[in-house]
């Protein structure tokens, strides 16, 4: 059986398997690296506002000649656009040349007040960032709902959310997200919130699939020897590894030939599956992908630290941190 090329969403859409990320592709690089992905048969693109390289995604799409009906659009809300969901679209909606996005997502599950030091990264005196401890994802949930409503977007879902915060989030939604985007890689398989997620009808998407910069995953013995029986690249086995288990998954690359070797899956048995699942539980479990919330946190629990409208796990997790 072959892996397939898309997944349907809640909303009965389809989103294609594969999608380009755009994180940290510089000025100068990402306008040339969409262009050439859209050239070369992909047809959905990851972006969010806080990139800081929209407008050059947007020239990139132009630049295709791929007309946007066949373009899956995804962006995200930045943490200091909480209180203002659709101003943040609409700067998106500008950059990249369109009138609707096919999916927006909250980038972070907690809000961040800009303030003289920064409109996207404020931080307090005692240089912590700013959050805004005060603040419920629901109520930034209720406006990403309003501008689904409005037809801006076909599709709203999250990040970076914990199964504390999509429950949290349950009490009150609407609308039940479409996707959940996080860290997502064989050293960091997410089984628990898969299911979770599954069994609410929410897509998963695979960031850093690659293990982004500076990977671990490429010199892992076991991955190494997969790619080699294959015969294709340790990214082809990430990349299909996701695929094959019925996640969304979004490799980054400026690099032509890797944009386009991206893009192949090839089929993995139920050993080679199983080899994978379980290399975290083996002792490789890791991040790769650790901002600084100036929490003890890693992952998005770091939502709960002092936040009095934290899920009441989280703020048990903050107690014991
Ligand atoms: N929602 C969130 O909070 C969040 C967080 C992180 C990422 N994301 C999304 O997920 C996307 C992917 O994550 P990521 O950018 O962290 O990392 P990634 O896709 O896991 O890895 C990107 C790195 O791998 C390299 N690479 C790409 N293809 C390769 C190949 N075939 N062989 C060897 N190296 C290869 C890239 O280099 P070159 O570019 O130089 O080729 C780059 O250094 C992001 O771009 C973004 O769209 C979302």
């Amino acid at each position: 059986m072959s892996a397939p090329t898309e997944f349907k969403l809640n909303t009965g859409a389809t989103i294609p398997a594969i999608g380009l990320g755009t994180w940290q592709a510089k000025p100068g690089e990402v306008r040339g690296a969409v262009s050439h992905a859209l050239k070369s048969g992909y047809k959905h693109i990851d972006g969010a506002l806080v990139y800081g390289n929209e407008d050059e995604v947007g020239q990139g799409i132009k630049d295709s000649g791929v007309d946007r009906k066949d373009i899956f659009l995804t962006s995200k809300v930045w943490c200091t656009f909480h209180d203002r969901v659709e101003e943040c679209l609409d700067k998106t909606l500008a950059s990249l040349q369109t009138d609707h996005l096919d999916l927006y997502l909250i980038h972070w599950g907690a809000r961040m007040i800009p303030n003289e030091t920064s409109g996207m990264f404020p931080l307090k005196p005692d240089g912590s960032r700013n959050m805004d401890f005060e603040w419920s994802q629901s109520q930034t949930w209720e406006q990403m709902e309003a501008v689904l409503a409005k037809g801006k977007v076909k599709a709203i879902g999250v990040s970076n959310f914990s199964v504390l915060m999509l429950e949290d989030l349950k009490k009150k939604w609407k609308v039940v997200p479409a996707v959940n985007q996080v860290e997502l890689h064989p050293y960091c398989p997410q089984h628990e919130l898969k299911k979770y997620c599954e069994d609410n009808g929410i897509l998963m998407q695979a960031y850093s699939p690659l293990g982004s910069t500076s990977s671990p995953l490429h010199a892992d013995a076991d991955l190494k020897a997969i790619a080699e029986k294959h015969g294709v690249s340790t990214s082809t086995i990430l990349i299909s590894w996701s695929v094959c288990r019925g996640v969304v998954v979004l490799p980054k690359s400026v690099t032509p030939s890797r944009i386009e070797s991206n893009l192949q899956v090839v089929t993995l048995s139920k050993e080679e599956m199983a080899k994978l699942d379980g290399l975290a539980a083996a002792g490789k479990q890791q991040r790769v992908n650790t901002p600084n919330w100036g929490t003890d946190f890693g992952f998005s629990d770091w939502y709960g630290v002092g936040n009095k409208n934290a899920p009441e796990g989280a703020k048990l997790l903050a107690g014991k941190a």
